[in-house]
């Protein structure tokens, strides 16, 4: 493959879903960003802005929500996946592009032991030696300790660390090309996230993996991740390269940035982005983030949501003011 086209290039994607009277509801506009081999790219945004939209897209999982790409390009390694069969699509989920569902701490089948669960994941993909040994081999690359008894055991008796490994374990059975990661550390406690942050780091140095790290966190992708991709609202509001960001062009980034707990004065208050997201649908003219701007000027108000400007690849934000960030 030429180094010009990219493992992902997400490209003007716009998703939607089909309401009452064939009016479609837009959930997603315009995201725009790519993903380089071997790359590690963070999405982050609150609930509700679009993240695991954006993954079904890639995984070709929209149609499940009733969802649809209604605009624009994903392209896997040049490949436009608005285009593919079922059966192209079954050749890429879970083997090209591994997965792991936001919903993964309770992933696990309650009622099939770990072994079985390697075994199942194993069994989609060729490989030399036995079934018991390529599950032992997966264990050991997520760093689990004692494998012969984990492969003994049922999920229930994993803590959320552990059971968050054995999914990940089970996403590179296949040795994916690109690994997404739907916020994989919500609900586990910070040493164990930090851990699980380790470990993507070493799937993506050892194995060359591309990583799509989803998360609330912007501080969890920033220490990770070479680029970061900020959602608000169903909207692409900035993207970049990690080092950008701590000089955002945005200011819901830089009200992101504001509120990390590892910014917080000891003992101070730790802030919070004013108001809430509109829901979706629920769309004034203008910018999306505008109630909840502290830069918002007149023409913020008007017309359709501002687009990303600059160009793709480098620093690009989706704020009219941008220049004014920080001075006043
Ligand atoms: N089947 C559906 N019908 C209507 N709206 C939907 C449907 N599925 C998702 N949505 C809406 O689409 C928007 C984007 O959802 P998505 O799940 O991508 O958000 P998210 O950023 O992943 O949020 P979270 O951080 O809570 O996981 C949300 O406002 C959600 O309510
Ligand atoms: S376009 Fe206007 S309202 Fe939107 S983020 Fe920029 S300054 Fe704020
Ligand atoms: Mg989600």
């Amino acid at each position: 493959m030429t180094s010009d086209v990219k493992l992902l290039d997400i490209n003007n994607v716009v998703i939607g879903i089909e309401r009452r009277k064939r009016e479609t509801l837009v959930l997603v506009r315009e995201a725009n960003f790519d993903v380089n081999y071997g790359e590690m790219v963070g999405i982050v945004g609150e609930s509700g802005s679009g993240k695991t939209m954006i993954c079904r897209s890639i995984i070709g999982t929209l149609q499940r929500r009733g969802a649809a790409v209604i605009g624009g390009e994903v392209l896997f390694e040049g490949l436009d996946l608005r285009t593919i069969n079922e059966a192209k699509w079954k050749s890429l989920r879970g083997k090209v592009i591994g997965y792991v569902p936001q919903s993964a701490l309770a992933g696990p089948n309650p009622v099939l032991t770990i072994e079985k669960q390697l075994a199942e994941a194993l069994s989609q993909v060729e490989g030399t030696g036995s079934m018991k040994n390529r599950s032992k081999e997966l264990l050991d690359l997520v760093k689990i300790r004692r494998v012969d008894t984990v492969m003994k055991q049922y999920p229930y008796q994993l803590s959320g660390g552990m059971r968050q490994r054995v999914m990940i374990a089970c996403a590179l059975a296949s040795k994916p090309k690109l690994l997404i990661a739907d916020e994989p550390t919500t609900g586990l406690d910070v040493t164990v996230q930090s851990q699980i942050m380790e470990l993507l780091r070493e799937i993506r140095r050892d194995l060359g993996t591309a990583i799509i790290l989803i998360s609330h966190d912007l501080a969890l992708v920033d220490e990770v991740c070479d680029k970061i991709v900020v959602m608000h609202a169903g909207a692409t509001v900035e993207v970049g390269p990690t080092s950008s960001m701590s000089k955002p062009r945005h200011p819901y980034t830089v009200a992101l940035n504001s509120s990390r707990i590892d910014v917080a004065k000891p003992g101070g208050e730790l802030l919070t982005i004013k108001g809430n997201p509109p829901s979706v649908g629920q769309w004034n003219p203008g910018c999306r983030f505008a109630e909840r701007c502290d830069y918002v000027q007149q023409d913020c108000l008007v017309g359709d949501h501002p687009a990303l400007s600059g160009k793709k690849g480098e620093h690009q934000s989706a704020c009219l003011h941008a220049d004014k960030i920080g001075k006043i």
